[in-house]
């Protein structure tokens, strides 16, 4: 048996703050004693590392990445190898990245081949959610297959018609289907059919550059799809987890429907809780960084989303990792800004800057932990496995300095991406020490993990329902 005591640090879940030291045993928390007492006192253990001064928190689990992913007629920079060791430093341990069935092709088929890609590859475990992008009798059937082993979550488009996306028809089938075999449909709320004109007209009139990105992808389109979609999933009787959500509106519709008792949730990424129209707005296609769908919005939209997170109508902040390098990818777009691969990077950077609202005063120190770990453990099927330190979890722990200063830069980033979005934002805070299964993974600011540590982990159905 291998045995690892942390002592003497703050151990903060979403529920608690004790100053408390941790056993583990076999990659997985044994107890937990008050640090002083005769409890603690009696732990022996091989490896004991000091804590005093830090917070002990749980690994976070980041509900929204795409290694990989294939857009634009390129790829996501970060592969499953590079984007989970950039997640580990910056204390993430497990990532629920996004398989996805290509139009004409079964789910079976999309999912195998993310299989292939992470397996072996992973520093942190990983699970999977999957994106259906063709609704018909088959894929409806293979729903309930990979419910079953432990894909339980799946996400429809409705944006980017031709690609992705889905009709209101195919949303509601999806929904009816996930209604009965316990599945979590994530929507990608904005009106696509409705942008698609605006792009068209925005380009004719010589509108190119990033900006206009953000002025067509406008905060009405996003609420009204999300009301769409918190209505057919009110009328397939099925829960609801609207992705990425960025505007005012869009959180009021949550928030409405919530105070109805729906079953309907939210998420928001760091972009747009620290980033604006500012940033799109950045000369010399600088902008183009920033291009993400649903898109950064004016400033004033942050003040909602903070409230949304405080109030618990939006629940979770995942990455939406997605990087594209700007030079060589980005750069497809200059000249049309529709030609931009839409995505940011930002798993390395979610924990310090939710820490970083802690410091502000945006939200409580368990709230940060309740909002990157332990809700998207529960959201996902991965509690308390994932997102919390009790008996019988996993090790997955994230010693934290909370007093440590930083400076965010593409410098000394680990995401293979060449820019940073948040260069030289200044962060109170960061990770020290990060366990996956009781293995250090990063130990005193040092890489100390190996690819293929990192295991799939099929997951349970939503455990936030009940
Ligand atoms: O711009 C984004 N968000 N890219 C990733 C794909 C998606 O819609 O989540
Ligand atoms: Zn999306
Ligand atoms: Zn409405
Ligand atoms: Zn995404």
């Amino acid at each position: 048996m291998s045995r690892t005591a942390i002592r003497g640090g703050l151990v903060v879940t979403a529920s608690d703050e004790i100053h408390a030291d941790v056993l583990i045993e076999d990659g997985r928390v044994a107890a937990l004693a008050a640090t002083g007492t005769p409890a603690a006192e009696a732990f022996t253990a091989e490896r004991v590392m000091d804590a005093s001064g830090k917070y002990v928190i749980p690994g976070g689990v980041d509900g929204h990445t795409h290694m990989e992913m294939p857009f634009g007629g390129t790829y996501a920079a970060d592969t499953f190898e590079t984007g989970t060791r950039a997640a580990a430093w910056g204390g993430t341990t497990t990532i629920v990245d996004f398989a996805i069935q290509s139009v004409g092709h079964s789910l079976r088929s999309g999912l195998d081949a993310w299989h292939a890609k992470a397996e072996g590859n992973c520093a942190i475990d990983y699970a999977f959610h999957m994106i259906v992008s063709d609704v018909n009798q088959k894929t409806l059937k293979e729903m309930d297959l990979l419910v079953e082993e432990g894909v339980t979550s799946f996400k429809q488009f409705m944006a980017y018609p031709g690609v992705f996306y889905s009709d209101d028809g195919q949303i509601l089938r999806a929904m009816q289907r996930a209604a009965e075999n316990g599945g979590l449909i994530m929507m990608h709320a904005e009106n696509g059919i409705a942008i698609d004109v605006l792009v068209e007209q925005a380009l004719a009139r010589g509108e190119t550059d990033p900006r206009f990105h953000g002025e067509v992808r406008k905060a009405l389109l996003e609420a009204e799809a999300t009301h769409r979609a918190i209505r057919l999933a009110q009328v397939a009787g099925a829960p609801l987890y609207v992705v990425h959500v960025s505007a005012t509106e869009a959180v009021a519709e949550l928030t409405r429907a919530r105070d109805e008792g729906l079953p309907v949730f939210g998420e928001t990424c760091p972009q747009y809780l620290f980033l604006s129209t500012d940033n799109l707005a950045e000369p010399d296609f600088e902008g183009a960084k920033y291009v993400c769908s649903t898109p950064l919005r004016p400033r004033e939209h942050q003040a909602a989303l903070w409230r949304g997170l405080r109030t618990n109508d939006l629940q979770v902040v995942s990455t939406d990792h997605c990087p594209f390098c700007f030079s060589g990818q980005k750069e497809l777009g200059r000249g049309d800004f529709s030609k931009i691969p839409n995505g940011m990077p930002g798993v390395e950077n979610r924990m310090d800057l939710l820490h970083q609202a802690v410091v502000d005063g945006h939200i409580s120190r368990r709230r940060w932990i309740e909002i990157a770990c332990a809700t998207p453990a529960r959201m996902f099927g991965l509690y308390p496995k994932k997102g919390t330190i009790a008996p019988g979890a996993d090790a997955d722990i994230v010693v934290y300095d909370p007093d440590a200063e930083q400076v965010i830069s593409a410098e000394t980033h680990h995401m293979n991406v060449d820019y940073s979005a948040y260069e030289g934002r200044r962060i109170t805070g960061r990770v020290e020490t990060v366990l996956s299964r009781g293995e250090p993974v990063v130990t005193e600011r040092e890489y100390t993990g190996r690819k293929g540590h990192g295991v799939y982990t099929p997951r349970a159905t939503c455990q936030y329902l009940n």
